[in-house]
């Protein structure tokens, strides 16, 4: 199905999401993580850019270079693991970022970029409570930097635009992981070149572990039975040329590809042969703007076990898991006989793709019998805000002028800042004043939904999210403890993940100072 150009404006309801379980008082609680800071002996430059030997780096690291869209045999691409480097207690992962070409239409080449490949990057494994350093060398022509989306980590080692580093330099952030287990990613967030840098390929999966039971039940071979999917939908034209900005998308003739895993999936539905019979997916929607929902062809159940900040406190079984731009979730099917995966795509801005694509058939071919999943995944004490400070944030738009409490965050000089300070508790009002659907990442810590659209949250809306839908006219009520970090120069972020909007100033800063 090749699916082009007429403007949707698209259903923004969520349907389709019932849940049940059993609720038992046995489980885990969620471990008030300890910060202790560990930093490296004798390295200056830890968290700044400093001068890397990029040329050397560079072509150690494009010898696993590969056309990744091009799966010869159909079956489903797995992004491969970046192996990390242990070394007096901290392993460090080694990224550059590099161009290359790519099929991302059937049969045209389009200029791409990756992190040590041509497009897109290797996983990245994270075990709770190890320091990791990540030694990230710019191969662009341009600044980049590289957030790790989702995580609990030092403003300054966030990767937000502040971090910004520059053409043939390495930046070389280092942090213990505090994050319990989860389904994070990385991907650039230098001001106004975020869209143009994720939508060529520049994005990749973090996979944190933990020694939890329930991570000990749950499927954890990466690749085996612990597969990642990396859902893109681009705009391109017949020529190759991917599109990231209002310009772009107003040429005429463009189509909306939908990618799996770098591999194109509108006339091809891609296999995967599975050896165990529980299977445990990691959904991410990388897409600049589109929402994309998963769901089975046969009408059956997924059974979701994760929203993107960890487990929800029980299994839920869902029709349909609708995942806004730069969303997660963690499904787990048992599959004894063959299964076909959907993708919806439902645009999330002026033009978009739509349609529903049979993206991937996992076949049956594990002869286990698992045990039941634990009754109760996650112990998630839901916040009483009666004493949290207060907040209103408000998204609005002039033109292709996007704000933020009324300042477009096109510099750090112009977006709002919020101020607060460490250990505050805070409740947030995000007010959607415009018609445009938008969809609210905030930086650092999780955040509990206390209310959408004026409904009391339910199922899979229970869980620690980080990124949440916030539909033309909508309101969602959010609330957030700021633990572990301050710092009075450097600053996280809150904004729109419609990677466009936030190009065009959905930005605002968020600085934790000491109390
Ligand atoms: Cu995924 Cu501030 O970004
Ligand atoms: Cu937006």
């Amino acid at each position: 199905m090749t699916h082009t150009t007429e403007p949707d404006k698209g259903a923004h309801t969520r349907d389709g999401q019932e849940t049940k379980g059993e609720h038992t008082k046995e489980g885990r609680g969620r471990k008030k993580a300890l910060h202790r800071r560990k930093f490296l002996g004798g390295m200056a430059g830890v968290g700044l850019a400093s001068v890397g030997a990029a040329g050397a780096a560079f072509s150690l690291l494009t010898e696993g270079t590969r056309n990744k869209a091009a799966a010869a045999d159909g079956s489903l691409v797995i992004p491969d693991l970046l192996e990390g480097t242990a070394s007096d207690g901290t392993t460090t992962f080694t990224l550059a970022t590099q161009t290359g070409t790519t099929e991302v239409l059937s049969g045209v080449s389009s200029t791409t970029s990756g992190y040590n490949q041509s497009f897109l990057g290797p996983t990245l494994k994270w075990t709770k409570g190890d320091t990791v350093l990540l030694d990230i060398t710019n191969n662009l022509d341009e600044d980049t930097t590289v957030h790790f989306h989702g995580a609990h980590v030092p403003p300054k080692m966030d990767g937000g635009p502040q971090n910004a580093f520059s053409a043939g330099t390495t930046w070389e952030p280092t942090f213990e992981v505090l994050d319990e287990a989860k389904t994070l990613w990385y991907h650039p967030h230098a001001l106004g070149t975020t869209a143009k840098q994720a939508v060529h390929g520049l994005a990749g999966m973090i996979i944190v572990e933990d020694d939890s039971d329930t991570s000990a039940a749950l499927p954890g071979d990466y690749g085996v039975d612990d597969i990642p999917l990396i859902f893109q939908c681009l705009a391109v034209d017949s020529a190759g040329d991917i599109k990231y900005d209002q310009a772009g998308y107003l040429t005429s003739g463009l189509s909306f590809p939908v990618l799996v895993n770098g591999t194109n999936v509108d006339d091809t539905t891609l296999g995967f042969t599975a050896t165990k019979t529980r299977n445990r997916f990691r959904a991410l929607n990388a897409s600049p703007a589109d929402i994309i929902t998963i769901q089975r062809s046969d009408g059956g159940t997924l059974t979701q076990i994760a929203t993107e900040q960890g487990y929800l406190t029980e299994a839920a079984e869902v029709t349909t898991i609708r995942l806004v731009a730069g969303s997660r979730a963690e499904f787990v099917m048992d599959v004894t006989e063959d299964v076909t995966l959907q993708v919806v795509i439902t645009t999330g801005w002026i033009r978009g793709g739509s349609g529903t694509f049979d993206f991937l058939t996992v076949s049956a071919g594990g002869s286990d019998s698992p045990d039941d999943l634990p009754s109760t995944l996650n112990t998630i004490d839901r916040y009483d805000t009666t004493d949290f400070t207060a907040r209103t944030i408000t998204l609005s738009n002039t033109g292709a002028t996007m704000k933020i409490n009324g300042s477009a965050g096109l510099t750090m000089a112009s977006m709002a800042m919020i101020s607060t300070t460490l250990g505050a508790k805070e409740i947030w009002t995000i007010t959607n004043a415009s018609q445009l659907e938008h969809s609210f990442h905030l930086h650092d810590v999780p955040y509990q939904l206390i209310s959408v659209n004026g409904e009391d949250p339910t199922g899979v809306d229970l869980g620690w999210r980080d990124t949440y839908e916030v539909v033309g006219g909508g309101t969602i009520v959010i609330a957030m403890e700021f633990t572990d970090f301050a710092d009075d120069t450097y600053m996280y972020m809150l904004h729109c993940h419609l990677l466009q909007h936030e190009d065009e100033g959905m930005m605002a800063s968020l600085m934790v100072t000491e109390s």
